[in-house]
């Protein structure tokens, strides 16, 4: 199967970033756990600091692409055209946050993408990632 990670604006910067918050452990750390948890699957990396890049990405997995994995960072709180792109494309998405955004400033607490996403995994850190790779893996019984 075909999965697809998104990762919002500053995850970028993951390490540096508040690791009180976010862990010290940066972006390419990230991505070696998931390209080893998708081992025997066909993976795609995408991290954009951009709204629209991002909408542009969820596009283009139209037709070719079995799962999405995303936490849109910022956008999470903000983006309805984030949300319309992944209603369109209609592909089995799991929300992941590295903090319980429920359990932050109020701000935070609202998500756009959960009014889609088919499940949403918070407060785990990188092992949310798993979790949500996990799900689509039991989703499609590989
Ligand atoms: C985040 C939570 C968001 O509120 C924040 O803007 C982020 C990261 C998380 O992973 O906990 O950039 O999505």
């Amino acid at each position: 199967m075909k999965i697809l990670v998104i990762n919002g604006p500053n995850l970028n910067l993951l390490g540096l970033r508040e690791p009180d918050l976010y862990g010290k452990q940066d972006y390419n750390a990230l991505c070696d756990m998931i390209r080893e948890k998708c081992t025997g699957h066909e993976l795609e990396l995408f991290q954009s600091n951009h709204e629209g890049d991002i909408v542009d990405k969820i596009q283009s997995a139209y037709g070719n692409t079995d799962g999405i994995v995303i936490n849109p960072a910022a956008y999470t709180h903000t983006s309805v055209a984030i949300l319309d792109a992944l209603k369109a494309v209609g592909i089995p998405t799991v929300e992941v946050h590295l903090t319980d955004i429920a359990q932050r400033e109020e701000f935070r607490k609202h998500s756009f993408v959960s009014l889609y996403a088919e499940k949403t995994i918070k407060g785990l850190g990188f092992e949310g990632y798993l979790q949500a790779i996990d799900y689509l893996f039991e989703k499609y019984g590989k």
